[in-house]
């Protein structure tokens, strides 16, 4: 017999009110009562689960039949049938389509590329720091980070003023998307949409469609099909076991423009803060990227040597994980471990709390890049910053080289500093966003 979830005490609606007040901090309470699952029921809806247990967590996302994607249909979403939202055959279809522009050579162009752009970067903000200059820190790798997605998945750079432009349009659209006291799940039901988010989501779709339009009309000229996401979604619209939804290219397009570049900058800005508050591992990161990469621009040839720098962004992502929940719906009444599911149910499955828990992490809540030399294999399960299962991020391999050799490569020639508090307020909105921007003074590196 299987049994219910175990529920906190109090009632359902005060629960929801405080997980919709302050998600995290409720979702922390509730990890350290509840070591495998919580159910917390909601007048009027199915319950909401969260999901507390790291054996539970990847017994869900192993089973997306059972626990699927919240729906997307109706929602307003930019992209409603890309890959982060598809499911089923559509799903496995464009997974297989798209796969190959994200392993092999791929991965390297990408590295290469995120070393050209972050010399870049560290120009600029060498020019920022010889005039005295603060500068939005998250800003700054949003445009670092699309700028390297574009070039890599779409085969252009959109360029500085777009970047800047997207930057703006992901505030509108994540302000809409956070979670709010109103909803028990991210405030995906909006009855009206701000005028902001609107036109953040027209310009997106007007963005994508301009790059593809331009991408057919090379190719209608004689242009050599690239080996990129966009030239193969091209190249297989013709294909006769393929079948496209309305609008599915630009659905993808748009789906790889956010989630190609808004995670690794949220875990770039917070690599650089969780280092300005540890000057001594700054100053290692440094060591380590002056002995490895030298005077040169970083590439991905030099990834297997900055294993220091690694391990930093490794810790990064377990303390302050860019994806901190992620979001699943139960298709029907569900087994899940000995618990039963009940139909509808929305389920959490939080990194933010299990990374976060002594149960899994000695000494959970200090930012220690050298707790990754001595972590035995078993506990790995409760570190999943890049999911589980079948619908485990496809951009991993890309996110940690160009996050490493980012960081590497700005720290070698920077210090960047941010005020002590970043790393301690955040909005859960899709992603665990800074509150507010992140304001950093820089200075060239003696
Ligand atoms: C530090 C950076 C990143 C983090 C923390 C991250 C995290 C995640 C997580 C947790 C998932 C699973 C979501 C789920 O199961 O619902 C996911 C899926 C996905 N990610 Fe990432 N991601 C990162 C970078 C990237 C990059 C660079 C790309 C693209 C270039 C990307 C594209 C995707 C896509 C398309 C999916 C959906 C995959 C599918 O359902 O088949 N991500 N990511």
């Amino acid at each position: 017999m299987r049994r219910d979830i175990p529920q906190p005490p109090g009632a359902g609606v005060v629960n929801g009110i405080r997980f919709g007040t302050d998600p995290l901090r409720f979702l922390e309470t509730v990890q350290a009562r509840f070591p495998d699952a919580a159910e917390v029921p909601i007048p009027g809806r199915p319950p909401l689960v969260i999901v507390t247990g790291p054996d539970l967590v990847h017994e869900a996302l192993d089973w997306p039949e059972a626990f699927g994607r919240v729906p997307a249909s109706g929602l307003g979403l930019p992209a409603e049938n890309g890959l982060v939202q598809s499911e089923g055959d559509l799903w496995k279809q464009q997974r297989s389509v798209m796969l190959p522009a994200f392993v092999g050579q791929q991965v390297v162009d990408y590295g290469d590329t995120a070393g050209q752009q972050c010399r870049a970067v560290a120009d600029e903000l060498g020019h920022a720091a010889d005039e005295g200059r603060t500068v939005d820190l998250h800003r700054q790798m949003t445009a670092l980070t699309i700028r390297v997605a574009s070039e890599i998945l779409l085969g252009e750079d959109i360029g500085q003023e777009r970047a800047a432009e997207f930057h703006g349009w992901m505030d509108a659209a994540t302000e809409e998307l956070a979670i709010s006291p109103t909803g028990v799940l991210p405030d995906w039901m909006p009855t009206s949409s701000s005028a902001a988010y609107d036109e953040a989501t027209t310009e997106m779709k007007r963005l994508s469609e301009e790059i593809i339009d331009r991408r057919r009309a090379a190719v209608a000229d004689g242009g050599e099909p690239g080996s990129d996401m966009l030239s193969l979604l091209l190249a297989a619209e013709g294909a006769p076991d393929v079948e496209y939804e309305e609008n599915q290219i630009r659905d993808e397009v748009i789906t790889f423009l956010i989630a190609g570049h808004e995670t690794t900058a949220l875990s770039l800005t917070y690599t650089l803060a969780a280092l300005s508050n540890h000057p001594e591992m700054r100053a290692r990161v440094r060591e380590e990227a002056r002995a490895v990469i030298g005077d040169e621009t970083p590439r991905y040839d030099h990834l297997e040597d900055l294993t220091y720098t690694k391990r930093v962004f490794r810790e990064t992502l377990r303390l302050y994980p860019a994806a901190w929940a992620i979001f699943r719906e139960a298709t029907g009444e569900a087994p899940l471990g000995d618990y039963r599911v009940k139909d509808g149910s929305a389920m959490i499955l939080p990194q933010y709390s299990i990374h976060r828990d002594g149960r899994y992490f000695d000494d959970p809540l200090t930012f220690d890049p050298s707790r990754w030399t001595r972590r035995s294999a078993g506990s790995a399960d409760a570190y999943f910053p890049f999911g589980s299962g079948p619908h485990a991020c496809i951009g991993r391999q890309f996110a940690l080289a160009g996050a490493t050799l980012s960081v590497a490569g700005l720290v070698r020639d920077l210090d960047i500093d941010v005020p002590a508090d970043t790393l301690e307020g955040f909005q859960a909105s899709i992603t665990l966003r800074p509150d507010g921007s992140v304001p950093a003074t820089v200075e060239r590196a003696g």
